[in-house]
């Protein structure tokens, strides 16, 4: 297999992939971006199966398959499609009719990709960092998988991120000085989108830190992962615990709230824990510290709790630019995967 063939893998977590890969899948996600000209994968079928709400990531693949001229067929799981088991060798009497083993098979004869988002109960880590849902598709699906966003990675955005960094920056990422601040929520979220931003940053070689407190530091081996991929591609990737020191100078900020490992399980504890770190939140006044820092999230977005108004209406926010360019970078992949 060619290093940049794409043809019959997973698209599951970006640290399968090399700096090489992810360059040639932006690469057309820029033609599609630039050019009106049609990239056909007419008569292919990618099928979108959902097992949590969605806004960008659903309209974004459901427009993306439409304008390459595919089908897609979406499934709600628990509402269009039965409710799933991924537990090996269990008596399924309880809420799932249906195991992962079989309904990957046979969706697998249907469509030519199977592009799965899933959510982590948030409950138990270990079994969160397993993947349990991806890895059984991963397993059993003889279709090529996407990860539309688990508990470990949300690949898609990492790319569309990616994307967004080098309009930012006329293409060149190599040591820009990039921030991604935890910052406060109501609640736990998943770990996905900080870690795809990790290694996104880190197969663009720019100089990330990650500032948060101790509390909510990522997975050690992702943070491992990402900076032994910066320090290939020219960056680096470290680990501030004061904001503010992380902003002086900044290039982009990337704001995400994201859950304690330290308090996983146990989200009355780590709600009442976040309520003492308001002052996460970035500000115009943290903004006006960096190097003029373009803004960035994933959406959604919770204002005046994450980032005030002002940030976000702010001609430095880009998070709209990030938005658009998930159904770019999503094109593209598809089409590599895909296309002829
Ligand atoms: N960023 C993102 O994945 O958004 P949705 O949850 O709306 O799909």
């Amino acid at each position: 297999m060619a290093a940049m063939d794409l043809k019959g893998r997973d698209f599951v977590r970006l640290s399968d992939f090399t700096a090489e890969e992810i360059d040639s899948i932006l690469t057309l996600a820029f033609d599609m971006k630039r050019e009106q000209r049609q990239w056909s994968l007419k008569g292919k079928t990618i099928i979108l199966l959902f097992f949590n709400s969605s806004l960008r990531t659903r309209t974004s693949m459901e427009i993306g398959v439409a304008q390459l001229d595919a089908n897609a067929v979406v499934l709600n799981v628990g509402q269009d499609a039965w409710n799933l088991e991924w537990r090996e060798g269990v008596v399924m009497d309880g809420d799932s009719p249906e195991h992962i083993k079989d309904a990957a098979k046979v969706l697998s004869r249907y469509g030519d990709i199977i592009a799965v988002r899933s959510f982590p109960k948030l409950k138990d880590y270990a079994e969160d960092r397993a993947d349990p849902v991806m890895s059984s598709f991963v397993k059993y699906a003889t279709a090529p998988i996407i990860n539309l966003e688990s508990g470990v990675e949300h690949p898609c955005q990492g790319l569309a991120d990616l994307m967004t960094l080098r309009e930012v920056f006329s293409h060149n990422t190599r040591r820009k000085k990039v921030v991604l601040t935890w910052a406060p929520h109501v609640k736990p979220l998943p770990l996905a989108v900080p870690h795809s931003f990790a290694l996104a940053t880190a197969l663009g070689g720019c100089d990330l830190t990650i500032a948060c407190p101790q509390e909510f530091d990522l997975e050690p081996e992702v943070v491992k992962h990402a900076q032994e991929t910066a320090a290939k591609n020219g960056g680096s990737v470290k680990i501030e615990r004061d904001q503010a020191k992380a902003f002086k100078g900044a290039e982009v900020i990337y704001a995400k709230s994201w859950c304690s490992r330290q308090f996983y399980g146990r989200p009355a504890e780590e709600i009442a824990f976040r309520k003492t770190l308001p002052s996460w939140m970035v500000t115009e006044e943290k903004m006006a510290t960096t190097s003029r820092a373009k803004f960035m999230h994933c959406l959604p977005i919770r204002r005046n709790v994450v980032a005030t108004d002002a940030v976000l209406d702010d001609e430095d926010c880009v998070v709209y630019q990030q938005a658009e360019n998930r159904l770019h970078a999503q094109k593209a992949l598809l089409y590599k995967m895909l296309g002829s």
